[in-house]
């Protein structure tokens, strides 16, 4: 399979780009609720740590996947019977993605640094961890986790919609059955 995308098919590095940030996104999701609910300090510093050094690297991998896009590599063009409003709502939602991740992102590492809190994960301090919701991007990181998990039910019922309702393969230019 070719490195970049082509007219109707994405490209090798597009794909890992595009299923690493999917399941990357479920277990930050999943571990955001989790340090949210731990009951036990020792548990809520080890789901934490992975929390943010997960996110960090999220962060990364989608400031890679925006150069990507815009120095290298070039989308498929939409399906022939996709009617233009939901070309731009696709397109919308994609871009709401990179926009809402770098937020969401950028408000976990304020907090974690407003908070004194990378001492505690990552440092030599051992003291208690302190109440994140006294620290003002805190607010703002729990809206946009919210907001992400909006986009992703979006995306996943568009997909699934051109899957099984217009049945034009949708999923196979993603990698998902049969190429
Ligand atoms: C990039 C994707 C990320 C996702 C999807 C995500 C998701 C979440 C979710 C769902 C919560 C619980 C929110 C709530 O129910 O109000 C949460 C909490 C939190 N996140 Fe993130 N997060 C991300 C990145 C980060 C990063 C990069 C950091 C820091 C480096 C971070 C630090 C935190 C902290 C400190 C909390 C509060 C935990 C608590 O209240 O005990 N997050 N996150």
């Amino acid at each position: 399979m070719a490195w970049k995308s082509d007219k109707t098919r994405y490209g090798a590095v597009a794909r890992a780009m595009h299923w690493i940030t999917a399941f990357a996104l479920v277990a930050m999701i999943g571990s955001g609720l989790a340090a949210e609910a731990a009951s036990g300090e020792a548990a809520a510093v080890n789901i934490l740590r992975f929390h943010a050094v997960t996110g960090v690297a999220v962060l990364a991998l989608t400031v890679l996947r925006i150069l990507w896009w815009v120095l290298a590599d070039r989308r498929p063009a939409d399906t022939a019977q996709t009617p233009r409003w939901q070309s731009l709502a696709a397109h919308g939602v994609h871009y709401a993605f990179y926009l809402v991740i770098i937020l969401l992102a950028g408000s976990g590492i304020a907090t974690i640094a407003l908070s004194g809190a990378g001492d505690i994960l990552f440092g030599s301090e051992t003291g208690a961890l302190p109440r994140f919701e006294d620290f003002q991007p805190r607010g703002p990181h729990g809206f946009f986790a919210w907001a992400t998990v909006g986009l992703v039910a979006l995306h996943i019922a568009a997909a699934l919609y051109h899957q099984f309702v217009i049945k034009d393969r949708l999923l196979e230019r993603m990698g998902l059955g049969r190429a």
